[in-house]
């Protein structure tokens, strides 16, 4: 899947977010934020100006959103984004409003508008987690030419391929191949525990 693509099922599927922002003493603050339009530019929500939200965001545009569906927890996808988000004010409030029309249940006027004010979250780094029905697997995306730092464990040339991480790793993405010179981590299924780090003998795995 390409930046698009996870943009894409953010808004079309999974749709409203848990959104948190940081207050004027620096404690973080979550709500429920939907997500109402994409683009190859961000990703576009509304909320009013006598929010506090829109206070938090003025004052610093950083956020994280996270967006879940599934039925129970293996059985969940979720996204997770965080970067920062800018004011764009009306001129998109007819289309997301045309996009969303529950939204006319909420605001049903003109006159009942005149406060909301859109926002565009246009740089960041997100992570795509899906329980997969026990097939675990999560890919991260970059947007806005967002710097995509990818946490996680790496094998390095001190591995001797004893095996040792191979059985410590729960989620079985520790690979042995005769083309590689050492062991390898399925970075897509890797769900970090550190195992790995922890049991490796010759202490050839780091984490980044
Ligand atoms: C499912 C759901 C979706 C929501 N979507 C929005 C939204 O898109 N924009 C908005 O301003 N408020 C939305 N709200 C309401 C906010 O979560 C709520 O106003 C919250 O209190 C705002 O945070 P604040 O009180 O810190 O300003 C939504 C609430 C729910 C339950």
């Amino acid at each position: 899947m390409e930046t698009r693509d996870y943009l894409k099922q953010i808004v079309e599927e999974l749709h409203t977010s848990v959104m948190a922002t940081v207050d004027a003493e620096g404690h973080p603050v979550t709500c429920a934020i939907d997500i109402m339009d994409w683009d190859e530019t961000g990703l576009y929500f509304l909320t009013a100006k006598g929010k506090s939200l829109y206070d938090r965001l003025t004052a610093d545009g950083h956020l994280a959103i996270t967006l879940m569906k599934g039925s129970d927890t293996m059985n969940t996808l979720a996204v997770s984004l965080k970067g920062c988000a800018r004011e764009l004010g009306p001129d998109r409030l007819p289309d997301l409003f045309r996009k969303n029309p529950y939204m006319n249940e909420i605001y049903p006027t003109e006159e009942s508008r005149q406060a909301l004010t859109v926002f565009q979250i246009y740089e960041g780094t997100g992570e795509w987690f899906n329980m997969g029905g026990g097939n675990i697997e999560h890919h991260e995306f970059s947007l806005g030419g967002a710097e995509l730092s990818v946490e996680g464990y790496y094998i390095t040339t001190e591995c001797t391929k004893c095996g040792t991480c191979i059985e410590s790793c729960p989620r079985s993405a520790i690979l042995l191949s005769e083309d590689e010179p050492v062991a390898v981590i399925d970075q897509a299924h890797c769900i970090k525990c550190g195992n790995c780090f922890s049991t490796c003998p010759f202490r050839a795995i780091v984490k980044s």
